[in-house]
């Protein structure tokens, strides 16, 4: 499909206010620090990537749209429309993108309405309460997963 790999990072409501924001439950990085270390981590893996933050649900479900057919995969963190968005989830059910969904915190250690996401089993993995981590981990089991030829397999295949 395209030959180098490229991967839409999406952050949903309140995350453009981390490091400011419940640092004892979200950590000390900003989203600009989070998104430059992606960039870079990106150059290092041969992965373009491209990010958005929104606080409105109906444009993470536009970029979502948009993304078909011009991304190998999403890594979304969707704040909490993860916890009520059928929408979302249908978004990307609907556009067939391999997505792996991020949270900063450990969503199963807090309180009972973050147990459940409605957006997880339309993905392909989720990792919640690595903080940043979680976001450089999603992009590099994308790496891992491309094939020779630079594209990617469905499924785990990196680390042979
Ligand atoms: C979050 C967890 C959500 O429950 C919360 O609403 C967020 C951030 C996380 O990254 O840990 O906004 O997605």
């Amino acid at each position: 499909m395209v030959d180098i790999t490229k991967v839409l990072v999406l952050n949903g409501p309140n995350l453009n206010l981390l490091g400011d924001r419940e640092i004892s439950v979200y950590g000390n990085s900003t989203l600009e620090q989070i998104n430059n270390n992606l960039f870079q981590l990106g150059n290092q893996l041969n992965i373009s990537i491209d990010t958005l933050q929104s606080n409105i649900e109906g444009e993470l479900i536009e970029a979502i749209h948009k993304a078909k057919g011009k991304y190998d995969g999403i890594i979304i963190n969707p704040g909490a429309l993860t916890h009520y968005s059928y929408a979302i989830r249908d978004a990307i059910k609907a556009v067939g993108i391999d997505t792996i969904e991020v949270h900063l915190s450990n969503i199963y250690g807090r309180e009972d309405f973050r147990h459940k996401s409605v957006i997880a089993p339309v993905c392909i993995g989720q990792i919640a309460g690595l903080g940043p981590f979680g976001y450089y981990l999603a992009l590099q089991y994308f790496a891992s997963r491309r094939n020779a030829n630079g594209q990617q397999n469905k499924g785990f295949n990196g680390y042979k």
